[in-house]
């Protein structure tokens, strides 16, 4: 199956860690591990500059904004990187649970700006990856004050930037859904956007709408990732597939994701999909989006009718 999904600009990067690696609270990264990974393994080079201020959007809600920013972003904890995900939606604050988090979340940026706390008591760093952190703009169902907007996020990026440990690689901003005040302000501070799409009109409407939006911004580095994807639909053409929304959006394609009921169960355990032994297709597909991610590349998408040499499940809709 690995080697079915494994692509030339995109070796797969299986690193060989065992569950009781990954129920380590602090992974430990000795010179042996490394060593061994990087011997099996190329590490992906992270291209651009650092941090990359990546705000994950869609403009539809329910396609998989929060499920890409978890796994995503563990995925590049795992590769070696420092992450913080911020969760910007506000209203339905559900990051923390998708991490199993929840329990973990003290502070959020709401009374770092008061003057309540520092932001490093903001931060939750994650169980499994002391690498990643968590940080919540509110508290659930409390109301954001006045005036909260583009610029305070600004200004918790800045103050990340200039962290004593030393500025993150990663900053992902996990979006609300729609087109309203709260995706202005999770935009504000990004230089790069995801877009998260499903393979129905209403979920690409949204997402031609929010290009624009992202554009008139100034964001201009935007990939799109196809998320619930089923090869058995586009198949009986009662689906869309991915050549056609790429045709449809004209965005470079991060990844492919297909639909897959681990990711409801890994939602429910508060453990991300691409933690998962064994590595399930959605979560390999994650892992190999957030390599395309660190070395700012994409994948093109194919139908297997264009290209029938190429088999099995990625052929299908890309490579
Ligand atoms: N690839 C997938 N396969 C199956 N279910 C998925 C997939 N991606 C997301 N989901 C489910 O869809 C729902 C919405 O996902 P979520 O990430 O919360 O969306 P958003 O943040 O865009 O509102 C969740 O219940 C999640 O488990
Ligand atoms: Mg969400």
């Amino acid at each position: 199956m690995l080697s079915l999904l494994q692509t030339p600009s995109t070796p797969l990067n299986r690193f060989s860690f065992s569950p009781k690696t990954l129920k380590s609270p602090k992974p430990q990264f000795s010179k042996t591990q490394v060593q061994s990974v990087l011997q099996w393994n190329r590490k992906p080079q992270l291209a651009g500059e650092t941090p990359r201020v990546v705000v994950i959007t869609s403009g539809k809600g329910g396609v998989g904004k929060t499920t890409t920013t978890a796994n995503v972003g563990l995925s590049l904890a795992r590769f070696g990187f420092s992450v913080v995900a911020i969760d910007a939606d506000v209203g339905l604050r559900n990051l923390d649970l998708l991490l199993g988090l929840e329990n973990r979340v003290n502070y959020t940026v709401v009374e770092v700006l008061n003057g309540d706390c520092r932001l490093d008591q903001a931060l939750v760093r994650d169980k499994r990856w002391s690498n990643f952190e968590l940080l919540c703009i509110s508290k659930p169902r409390s109301k954001l004050p006045l005036g909260f907007g583009g610029k305070a996020l600004v200004w918790v990026v800045d103050a990340l930037k200039t962290r004593e440990e030393g500025s993150p690689d990663f900053i992902l901003i996990d979006c609300p859904a729609g087109i309203d005040a709260g995706f202005i302000t999770a935009i504000t501070p990004a230089n790069e956007a995801v877009l998260v799409t499903t393979p129905d009109i209403t979920s690409l409407r949204d997402a031609d709408r929010v290009i624009g939006l992202l554009e008139c911004d100034g964001i201009r580095d935007i990939k799109m990732m196809v998320n619930r994807v089923r090869t058995d639909m586009i198949r009986g053409e009662d689906m869309m597939s991915v050549l056609d929304i790429q045709e449809m959006l004209g965005l470079a394609l991060l990844g492919v994701i297909p639909e897959d009921t681990e990711v409801i169960r890994s939602t429910n355990r508060g453990f991300p999909l691409v933690l998962n032994q064994p590595p399930t297709l959605a979560g390999l597909a994650f892992e190999q989006a957030a390599w395309r991610l660190v070395e700012q590349d994409s994948m093109k998408a194919v139908m297997v009718e264009e290209e029938p040499k190429k088999r099995g499940f990625f052929s299908f809709f890309g490579v």
